[in-house]
């Protein structure tokens, strides 16, 4: 049999985050590396990533930020290659950072600078990268020596003995995304916890949504829970529900039945409204409201008062039975979303190539030696805050170093 007309080691799939880190660090080892992919430029999600300034890591990344159906599987990635590994690689390309909040990483100017790294680094590295390179299937002749996988391309066919999937999730499919990684996974047998949005703003039936539309706009510090899981960090009332960083954070969580929002965290609200009604009785129930909560807010959430017709609700019209409904309103309001705003709005995809067939030192697949997958296609799924991106760059490391 003849040759294949591209002898390479390693092709990997997806020019992302997690494919261009995977592609330099084998080709360090001295692979030959062959990077696809289908859009015309690489890291297109890096460059509108952080608002265009790419929050590329945090640095309080530890396993306990991530979700997936098996929690323990990344550990071994984030140990091996770290938030410090990263900062050092940025540090070296002279990349000027600071922490915003949280521990989080952004550039001070452009995205542009971590891509335009990577790419340095791939030059560096020797891999070949191919853009606009639509994939049109996958084949695996195990019998070869060694087994070889065979990449059908719109520029050719390509073949290599490690193949890598980094085709990232579903989220934001007007940048590319495409089911491709899962598919492929399935057709080497491999399971997929069912992807669904994360990091994605929450919608609500009418009946709230009649209460949120017209607060569209209004933003408050609060805490998202769903059981143990909960954040302390803005809540953002659109016009088709909830958004901000708290809701974001907890939609990841999501799948049905209510979250439970605490609007005054850290306040004991019952012990405020009843001070209040005894110092101030005459008061407006919606001033009182508005010292501790947005004007608007305040606002919509005061009760009406029984001649609520005639004149403004003061707080003394109220019983403190009411007043303690109120509070608990306020602290814990039990609120059962009707969806999310899907992929289109997803800032990652949760779920993914199930972690259970993937080792956690190589991320190869258990049974198809030299089958790797890494980043956001697999069922590892980061808190908002450059979790994401150095789970891209510890799953692609551990790959690189071994395909
Ligand atoms: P990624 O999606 O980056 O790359 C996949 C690549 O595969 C793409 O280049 C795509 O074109 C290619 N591809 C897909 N299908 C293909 C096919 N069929 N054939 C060939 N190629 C194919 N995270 C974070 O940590 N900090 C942040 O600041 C942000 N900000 C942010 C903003 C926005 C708007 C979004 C949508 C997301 C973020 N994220 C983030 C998340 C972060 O961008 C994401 O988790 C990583 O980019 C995942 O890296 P991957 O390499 O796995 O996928």
């Amino acid at each position: 049999m003849s040759q294949p007309p591209n002898p390479y080691d390693v092709i990997i799939i997806g020019a992302g985050a997690a494919g261009l880190m995977c592609a330099f660090t084998a080709g360090q080892r001295g692979r030959r590396v062959l990077l696809l992919d289908h859009a015309a430029e690489a890291g297109a999600k890096i460059l509108i990533s952080g608002g265009g300034r790419c929050n590329f890591t945090n640095i309080g990344t530890n396993p306990t930020c991530f979700w997936s159906e098996n929690p323990q599987f990344c550990r071994t990635a984030l140990r091996r290659y770290t938030a410090p590994d990263f900062i050092a690689m940025v540090d070296h390309h002279a990349i000027a950072y600071h922490e915003k909040t949280l521990g989080q990483l952004f550039c001070d100017g452009s995205a542009r600078a971590i891509l335009n790294m990577l790419l340095a680094e791939c030059q560096t590295a020797g891999v070949t990268i191919r853009l606009n390179c639509r994939i049109a299937d996958v084949a695996h002749t195990a019998a070869a020596q060694p087994a070889k996988f065979s990449v059908r391309t719109s520029q050719g066919t390509f073949a290599a003995e490690s193949l890598v999937l980094a085709t990232g999730g579903l989220s934001i499919p007007k940048l590319g995304a495409t089911s491709f990684a899962y598919d492929i996974a399935r057709q080497f047998g491999l399971r997929v916890i069912t992807p669904r949005p994360g990091l994605v703003p929450l919608t609500f039936a009418e009946d709230l949504l009649a209460l949120m539309r017209p607060l569209s706009g209004v933003s408050l510090d609060s805490d998202a829970a769903i059981g143990r899981n909960h954040f302390r960090e803005r809540t953002l009332f659109t016009h088709r529900g909830l958004s901000g960083p708290a809701i974001l954070q907890i939609s990841s969580a999501w799948q049905s039945g209510p979250i439970t929002l605490n609007l005054l965290p850290g306040q004991d609200a019952t012990a405020f409204l009843l001070a209040r009604k005894r110092e101030r009785p005459k008061a407006e129930l919606r001033t009182i409201l508005s010292e501790i909560l947005p004007q608007r807010l305040a606002q919509a959430l005061a009760p009406p008062t029984p001649d609520a017709e005639t004149r403004e609700p003061n707080i003394a019209d109220l019983p403190d039975k009411t007043l303690r409904d109120l509070a608990t309103r306020l602290t814990a309001w039990q609120i059962t979303p009707n969806g999310t705003e899907g992929f289109a709005k997803a800032e990652v995809t949760a779920g993914g190539i199930d972690t259970r067939d993937l080792s956690p030192n190589t991320l190869q697949a258990n049974a198809i030696p030299g089958l790797f997958a890494i980043g956001e296609a697999v069922d590892v799924t980061g808190w908002l805050g450059g979790y994401n991106f150095q789970w891209a760059w510890s799953s692609a490391h551990c790959a690189g170093r071994a395909a």
